[in-house]
């Protein structure tokens, strides 16, 4: 793997699961599964309501905090949003953006998409942009124009000082939740498509600063050969997250 040059990121989305009851159970347990967490940086990306538990259980240890959606407004009268600088003051570190439900349940646009990305890195948090493509427009043969767009939308407007902030994670929308995985191969494509069209709008030492995670299904069964492919660096992890158990053995395989 290389990793010299970023980050590895292994990222669980409890999406709208698990009760704050719960937290305390999880946290104790991923913090004795996870305790040697060494070549990789492990988010836990809780729904709102949990957020300060969850910032507070994982405090002096080597887990962050990312929160799963954010207002692309800085603040003032919109009823039932969060803001970035609200998160931020939380002491939350990441916040996933643009993810393929928000997009297709809540309407999410890529211009939207754009303006939560420039008001996560105003806050100076860290967006965990999603992108990915449909089964159609996969078998159609348009994932390489599909995923190309998203990025360059989410992107648009931000300067390459901040884009070292980012995160993408390519999440295929037919592997999601669905237990179908992109083979290694399949997944590193697209990743590495991705790090060519950032290379082409920032340069190559922005390129290769720039963690790239794939996201469909990933489970401990096969995060260690997506793990192992050189532009895949770490996972964004659904149902696999919801158990420690789980998602700590997906850590052990970016630790390897
Ligand atoms: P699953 O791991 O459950 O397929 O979910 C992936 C995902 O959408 C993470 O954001």
């Amino acid at each position: 793997m290389n990793k010299k040059y970023r980050k590895t990121i292994i990222a669980g989305n409890w999406k709208m699961n698990l009760l704050p009851s719960d937290v305390k159970p999880y946290t104790d347990e991923l913090r004795q599964l996870a305790g040697k967490v060494r070549h990789c940086e492990v988010v836990v990306c809780t729904p709102f309501v949990m957020l300060p538990q969850a910032v507070k259980a994982f405090r002096d240890s080597r887990i962050s905090v990312g929160a799963q959606n954010v207002s692309d407004k800085d603040s003032g009268a919109f009823t039932g949003e969060v803001s970035a600088s609200q998160l931020r003051d939380l002491g939350v570190k990441y916040v996933i953006v643009g993810h393929s439900e928000r997009r297709a349940y809540y309407g999410e646009t890529d211009e939207i998409v754009c303006a939560k990305v420039k008001a996560v890195l105003n806050a100076g948090l860290y967006p965990i942009i999603c992108v990915g493509e449909t089964s159609a427009q996969r078998e159609q043969g348009v994932t390489d124009e599909v995923v190309s767009m998203q990025v360059k939308l989410a992107l648009s407007g931000v300067p390459a000082e901040k884009v070292r902030h980012i995160v993408i994670a390519y999440e295929p929308i037919w592997a999601i939740g669905t237990g179908k995985t992109a083979t290694p191969e399949d997944a590193a494509d697209v990743c590495t498509k991705i790090r060519a069209i950032i290379r082409a709008l920032y340069g190559a030492r922005t390129a290769r600063a720039v963690t790239i995670q794939y996201g469909g299904s990933m489970n401990p069964k096969n995060a260690y050969d997506l793990l192992a492919m050189h532009d895949i660096d770490g996972g964004l992890i659904g149902g696999a997250s919801l158990k420690p158990a789980d998602f700590a053995a997906i850590i052990d395989a970016a630790n390897q």
